[in-house]
């Protein structure tokens, strides 16, 4: 986990954020080659959640929602995790934290960091939502939250979305945005953060369908996962047990990934049944419901979703593409990034700074650039330019050489195989793009 840390900073991956006034608790910054990929993470979701499907509308709702909504959701009561305080040191925890010695509240409980005995106080529920205020004066009637979870900005568009596409149950409603959440025990790097974005889908249906659909997302979301290129022997389905289901959920499973801190969580897969709009229903007094056509049933919705956190998948995907190997007798770190997710698809590099090289290479650069993500590199001998690239995850390396000169044609290296073949330069842009293709 170390190495793959040290790697997301020294090439521009994630940064601590505010790292200059020495950071800011389990709060990150995505840097040059970062946001590529998780740009490119969220546009491949997009893509097979939305515009692949007729039955799947997008939204982005805003983050500061009526303060009404959480109270509907059950986020301002039951939106909890159980803390406690250390009298001595001043220290929180949650009241689970497995470092805990004892039951604390009791003489004989310690605290993990100071090691006092009896210090911890008895479990208080502390809710996870950041509060804000709207205008200029801060009291209750003016306190908002940051959202939690995406969610409910799309259970509360539920009837604009549903009838300004003129969709039919079943049908799901997409988002991906920030939430918010002021986890007590943040950590392990960007796995669980306070700050972080999700993309969350909300499939609406028949009362007495929702098992049908849960099973058929349960599929679904996991053959997305395989098409990510992701080791399918360190994914797994986690059916959660009654004791783990959230306040809204019949049934919920989660999706895991074998990280090198163990196996968690990266998404969700709920069955929230018709909870949520029949609570927006109670607490808005505006009907949530839908007319069926053809039998003429008027019912509320059960919901099936499905929640991914970028940040999340974004470790999954470069813990699982990171490998060291041996070359030749000489370390190399590659990231083997799946192609389709790659933040830099293209390397471009001119053997030696002279003889036309560098003109021919920037012409190549140029092409290319209106196709894909392309990066040119003079800087440095040939070998350190492509192990730049193998630690960038980029997939190819084209390179201009003193054949180049005569024949017009250029190497393609291959990050995985390293294998090269020599291919002309009018044909280069459909050699690359048959390649990339996800
Ligand atoms: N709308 C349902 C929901 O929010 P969740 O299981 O609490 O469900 C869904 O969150 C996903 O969001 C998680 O699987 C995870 O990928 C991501 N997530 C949740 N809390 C997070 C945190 N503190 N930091 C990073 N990602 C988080």
């Amino acid at each position: 986990m170390e190495k793959l840390v040290s790697l997301a900073k020294r090439r521009g991956f994630v940064f601590q954020s505010s790292e200059i006034y020495g950071g800011l608790g389990s709060v990150w910054d995505y840097g040059p080659l970062g946001v590529e990929l998780k740009k490119n993470l969220i546009e491949q979701w997009w893509r097979s959640m939305v515009r692949e499907r007729e039955d799947i509308e997008g939204v982005e709702s805003a983050i500061l929602m009526h303060p009404k909504v959480w109270e509907a959701s059950g986020h301002v009561s039951s939106f909890t995790d159980p803390l406690v305080d250390c009298r001595q040191c001043k220290k929180r925890f949650r009241a689970d934290d497995e470092r805990i010695k004892g039951k604390p509240g009791e003489e004989s409980a310690q605290c993990p960091v100071c090691g006092s005995k009896g210090t911890l106080t008895e479990p208080r529920m502390f809710n996870l939502m950041f509060k804000t205020f709207i205008g200029p004066v801060e009291d209750a009637a003016s306190q908002v939250f940051l959202r939690p979870e995406t969610a409910q900005g799309s259970y509360v568009n539920f009837l604009n979305v549903m009838q300004s596409s003129r969709q039919k149950i079943p049908f799901g409603i997409a988002q991906v945005g920030k939430a918010f959440r002021n986890e007590i025990t943040p950590g392990n790097f960007i796995f669980r953060t306070r700050e972080f974005e999700q993309m969350e889908m909300q499939y609406f249906v028949k009362p007495g369908e929702d098992e049908e659909w849960f099973e058929y997302w349960h599929e679904e979301r996991m053959r997305w996962h395989y098409g990510l290129g992701i080791n399918p022997d360190k994914l797994r389905y986690h059916p959660h047990g009654p004791d783990e289901l959230a306040h809204y959920a019949k049934r919920a499973e989660d999706i895991q990934y074998q990280f090198p801190f163990g196996w968690q969580e990266y998404e969700g897969i709920h069955n929230r049944t018709d909870f949520d709009l029949s609570r927006h229903q109670e607490y808005s007094g505006k009907k949530l419901q839908y007319l069926d056509p053809a039998t003429k049933d008027r019912f509320t919705p059960y919901v099936v979703e499905t929640a991914l956190g970028v940040g999340r998948l974004f470790l999954v995907v470069m813990a699982d593409a990171y490998r060291e190997e041996e070359v030749e007798g000489a370390p190399r770190v590659v990231l083997g990034l799946h192609p389709s997710i790659a933040p830099v698809k293209v390397g471009i590099f001119p053997l030696v700074k002279k003889d036309g090289m560098p003109e021919l290479a920037r012409n190549i650069y140029k092409e290319l650039q209106r196709l894909f993500a392309v990066f040119y590199d003079d800087g440095g001998s040939i070998g350190r330019r492509y192990r730049r690239q193998d630690e960038a995850g980029t997939p190819f390396g084209v390179t201009v050489d003193g054949q180049s000169m005569t024949d017009d044609t250029v190497t393609v290296r291959d990050r995985d195989t390293l294998e090269q073949e020599r291919v002309s330069v009018d044909q280069l842009a459909t050699y690359l793009t048959e390649r990339l293709r996800p």
